[in-house]
């Protein structure tokens, strides 16, 4: 197992004991997941913000909100965070030659970082949009039906920013 993927079994785990002790809804327990998280990744990203929110079952505005309000704490080491959906009903609509292409042209795999250190890319088991797949999500906005062309595409307008 990756040195990430055993960091976001820890964070989940770590989560989830937070939201045991704070409770539903709580948003200390949302602070105190804030700074769990970046202890573990140096960061907040999208999808941990997502993570954070689902289980307090906060709105997602409410928890990027709180971030602002907390300067120590960071959403992001790098420019863009590209993740993409390893979900088995994206894989039947084509994805695994969505992940290829999107690897081929940062030039870079998944748990990885550019060279350039603007990009990082990651996978997420299913984002629950699987009918709108293949997905791809970029610093939180969706990217939906992809196909190889297109998904090279807006990997290049990216990297050529
Ligand atoms: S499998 Fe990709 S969104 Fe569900």
């Amino acid at each position: 197992m990756s040195e990430e993927k055993n960091k976001e079994l820890i964070f989940q785990e770590n989560l989830y004991r937070l939201v045991d002790s704070f409770g539903i809804g709580n948003q200390e327990g949302v602070k105190a997941s804030f700074i769990e998280c970046q202890e573990i990744f140096d960061y907040v990203s999208i999808v941990h913000q997502q993570q954070i929110a689902e289980e307090f079952q906060l709105d997602e505005k409410i928890i990027k909100t709180m971030i602002k309000f907390m300067p120590s704490i960071k959403e992001s080491v790098v420019e863009y965070e590209v993740v993409c959906c390893s979900g088995a009903r994206c894989a039947k609509k084509g994805s695994i030659e969505v992940l290829k292409a999107v690897k081929d042209t940062l030039d870079i795999d998944f748990d990885e970082i550019t060279e350039d250190g603007r990009i990082r890319l990651t996978t997420q088991n299913c984002f629950k949009k699987c009918n709108l797949g293949p997905n791809i999500m970029v610093n939180g906005k969706f990217h939906h039906k992809m196909n190889k062309v297109k998904s090279k595409e807006l990997m290049k307008n990216i990297k050529d920013v």
